[in-house]
């Protein structure tokens, strides 16, 4: 039996939705139907912050919530089931301030107050899940928020000092509560909406998955939405039929083999970040550069592979490292090279009704070196001009150690995420020296003719990634060269 109903908590209370248009967002949802306008829109394309909200959500095992801040402008409604909502107007009990707002208010962190909600909710999810927030987290938790007028340090300070509040909030005096309502929703059957001849259905599993999108090979899968909502928020796109794979299990697990670590697609970043990082340091402190929490809270592998963009910062790392992906059509699975998958702009070799199921990274070996480079104009949330990633293989060879094993995959180069084979050539079975780096230089210009965008010219994108080939070659031969400017604050 399927409910044609999406139910979720809005706080405290049971909401059952029907009869709305699927491609509406939490925050058109929470301004326009609800009359919550303590939500903000500023941007409406995740950048800005201002309509961050909090999704509380059972773990796995259905005993603990877990906070997330998420940007309500770019998340669509149906997502919204079975989880607790929490929005700026919830905080307060009864007369009393949270104390995410009570420290904005004792630090003076709020002028004009348009950015204000975001921050407080931002800075309540962090205290919910970090008590002892050091300063780079609390940095990390505000980074996807802006504030034109108050100066950050004051809202920094804010904060710092909401996490160190011990006393009992309402959400945590009613935790069991929320979590029993949950389990109760998370038992109904799969959500559906409809509304203004648009659908949005979210299978549990692969097989109802794979029935969907065979039935109805045209409907668009949607995971965090972080890509796909600003087709509908900037490009006032209209999408007939959404299919939500956040809620199917097969795709939102994580496993470990002796050699591989498989992320399910639809697992957001947030959920395997700490797990890449013990393995490559640089690829977890690369990812915490991708967008920023609310966007690493919702966004996902799957999407960011899914969407083909020729500047998405995971293919680069996935192809260097030699990573693979698993694509699933109609009970029908086949694994292939993560760089096998992109064939020119936007074009890829996904048949109709086929999705990605997971990504096989194989582990760190002795040997091997992962290097990687993001060039963004900012370092939080901010796209790439260029995403260079290089992994090498070493081994003693007599007196020398020589390359045995190279690739060398770039963003923002091509049309498609894509590996430098003339440069890898130049330096497959050679030392790491001065000399084959100057090779390895020239011959990267013979395997990329980049473009000019508003990001960065040609000449630049070219310049800046020979260079850093020499970069990894420095930091190589000298790991305590502080090669890198990574505080501001
Ligand atoms: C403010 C902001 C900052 C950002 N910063 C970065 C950044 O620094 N680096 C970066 O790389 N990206 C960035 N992005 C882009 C985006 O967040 C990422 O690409 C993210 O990984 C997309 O994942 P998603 O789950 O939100 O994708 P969605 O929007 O849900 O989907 C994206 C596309 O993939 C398809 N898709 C989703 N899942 C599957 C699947 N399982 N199989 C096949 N197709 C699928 C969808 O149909 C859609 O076409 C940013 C976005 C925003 C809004
Ligand atoms: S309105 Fe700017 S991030 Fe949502
Ligand atoms: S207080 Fe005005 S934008 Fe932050």
């Amino acid at each position: 039996m399927t409910t044609s109903t999406v139910r979720f908590l809005l706080n405290n209370d049971d909401v059952t939705i029907q009869n709305i248009d699927p491609n509406l967002t939490v925050l058109q949802y929470l301004r326009e139907i609800q009359f919550k306008s303590g939500t903000k829109e500023g941007c409406a394309s995740g950048d800005c912050g201002a309509c961050t909200v909090v999704l509380a959500e059972l773990d796995a095992e259905e005993k603990q919530l877990n906070y997330k801040s998420i940007n309500s402008c770019i998340t669509f409604v149906g997502s919204l089931h079975g989880k607790q909502l929490i929005t700026v107007e919830d905080l307060k009990d009864g007369a009393k301030l949270h104390h995410a707002q009570q420290t904005i208010v004792d630090n003076h962190g709020s002028q004009c107050g348009f950015c204000t909600p975001g921050f407080v909710m931002s800075s309540f999810s962090l205290h919910k899940h970090n008590q002892t927030p050091n300063r780079a987290e609390v940095l990390e938790a505000l980074a996807g928020n802006l504030c034109r007028c108050t100066g950050y340090r004051s809202i920094i300070e804010a904060a710092i000092t909401s996490s160190e509040h011990t006393e009992q909030d309402s959400f945590a005096q009613h935790y069991q509560q929320t979590i029993s309502k949950l389990i109760e929703l998370q038992k109904l059957p799969k959500p559906v909406l409809s509304g203004n001849n648009h659908q949005y259905v979210a299978p549990k599993n692969i097989d109802e998955l794979a029935y969907e999108l065979t039935n109805e090979p045209d409907s668009k899968l949607v995971a965090g939405g972080t890509d796909l909502a600003l087709s509908v928020t900037q490009n006032l796109a209209v999408i007939d039929k959404l299919v939500y794979v956040g809620n199917v299990e097969e795709l939102t697990t994580m496993t470990e083999t002796e050699s591989d670590i498989i992320i399910g697609s639809a697992l957001p970043y947030s959920k395997f970040i700490d797990t890449l990082h013990h393995y490559y340091p640089e690829l977890g402190d690369m990812i915490e550069r991708i967008g920023s929490k609310q966007v690493r809270n919702t966004g996902t592998l799957g999407g960011n592979i899914g969407n083909a963009s020729p500047i998405g910062d995971m293919p680069p790392a996935l192809i260097a490292l030699g990573a693979s992906m698993t694509l699933h059509l109609n009970g029908e699975e086949r694994t292939i090279l993560v760089e096998d998958y992109f064939v020119d702009y936007k074009k890829t070799v996904l048949k109709p009704s086929e999705f990605i199921k997971s990504i096989q990274i194989p582990k760190p070996t002795a040997g091997q070196t992962l290097k990687l480079y993001k060039i963004s104009k900012r370092i939080d949330d901010d796209i790439s001009a260029v995403l260079a990633a290089f992994f090498i293989e070493q081994k003693d060879d007599s007196d020398k150690t020589k390359i045995t094993n190279v690739r060398f995959a770039f963003g923002g180069m091509a049309g498609i995420p894509k590996r430098a084979s003339a440069t890898e050539q130049v330096l497959q079975g050679k030392s790491l020296d001065k000399e084959s780096v100057a090779q390895a230089k020239l011959a990267l210009a013979t395997d990329f003719q980049p473009m000019s965008d508003v990001r960065a010219s040609d000449k630049y994108r070219m310049k800046v990634a020979q260079n850093l080939i020499e970069k990894c070659y420095l930091e190589m031969q000298n790991r305590t060269i502080e090669t890198r400017v990574m505080n501001y604050a």
